[in-house]
């Protein structure tokens, strides 16, 4: 399969990376185009990739078209390539909030595939949920179901609402954690600890804690309250979280960010 990116930021180039990485794909065969000629002369020096400066170049060249734009590019690129002979195609969006049957009536093509990657992709720690519009060929579709694999962990659903939902929850849920991580950082300089200290602690504690839940048979809820003793250090810090609606407020984010996907995924 020859896969075609519109779009050569920091998505794209992580996928780009663990497709190479894992010889899904030769280098020859992974085409780019970009506004930004130098982000084409870097992805070409650093990953081999053929970078060319034209849209419909790339769609020409390839089976599968990535798109890795931003959600406010995309109306352009859709009205640049209508019309062009793309009708054999499958273009895979990555593009927030920019609904199938968006994408099917701007390009004029029946075969898309709607996917919600997020940032730890750079790392292969993605969590990534995707769907597909019927007309997407079997063999296109299990090729895709391997690009996405190799950001982490993929998750198919036939249901295009809870793409909104995983935008939500797994799309912008890094920048949850690290507002977290970023709050507890200051806790700790906020007690008198030193900031490089802070840090150390913080990313250890995070990144043991999730590796023990995830590992473990119990879930967080257990876990929780098997660190929590009576009259101790920990349920003074959690009774001071829930007085302040700790566990109200994060539900409500996560709902502000539902429906603001679902506003923008309305949008014509
Ligand atoms: N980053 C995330 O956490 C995340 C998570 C889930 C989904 N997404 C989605 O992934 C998409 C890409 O995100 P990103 O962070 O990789 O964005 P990015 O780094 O800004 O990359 C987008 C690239 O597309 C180029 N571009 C803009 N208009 C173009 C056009 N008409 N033709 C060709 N290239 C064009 C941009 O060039 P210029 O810079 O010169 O404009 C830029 O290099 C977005 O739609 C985003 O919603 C991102």
């Amino acid at each position: 399969m020859k896969i075609g990116f519109i779009g050569g930021g920091v998505m794209a180039e992580a996928i780009m990376k663990g497709i190479l990485d894992v010889s899904l794909v030769k280098p020859e065969n992974l085409f780019v185009s970009d506004l930004d000629s130098q982000r084409l002369e870097y992805l070409n020096k650093t990953l081999n990739v053929f970078g060319v400066e034209s849209n419909i170049e790339v769609v020409n060249k390839s089976d599968i078209v990535i798109l890795a734009i931003k959600p406010q590019n995309i109306k352009e690129v859709m009205i640049e390539l209508k019309g062009n002979s793309i009708l054999d195609k499958t273009f895979l969006s990555i593009v927030a909030g920019v609904k199938t049957e968006i994408l099917q009536e701007g390009l004029g093509v029946d075969s898309i595939i709607r996917v919600m990657p997020n940032t730890p992709a750079q790392i292969k720690k993605g969590m990534t949920v995707w769907t597909s519009s019927k007309s997407v060929p079997s063999v296109t579709l299990s090729f895709s179901k391997k690009i996405l694999g190799v950001l982490g962990e993929e998750l198919y659903v036939e249901d295009e609402d809870l793409i909104d939902m995983s935008t939500a929850l797994s799309g912008s849920g890094p920048a949850y954690m690290f507002l977290f991580m970023d709050a507890l950082i200051n806790a700790g300089i906020n007690i008198g600890m030193s900031k490089e200290m802070s840090v150390k602690l913080v990313r250890q504690t995070l990144l043991g804690s999730i590796e023990l839940a995830i590992g473990s048979e119990f879930e967080p809820t257990k876990l929780k309250e098997m660190v929590t003793s009576p009259g101790g250090t920990t349920e003074a810090a959690l009774a001071k979280l829930e007085e302040g609606g700790f566990s109200d407020l994060v539900s409500e984010a996560v709902c502000s960010a539902f429906e603001r996907a679902k506003f923008l995924g309305g949008k014509k």
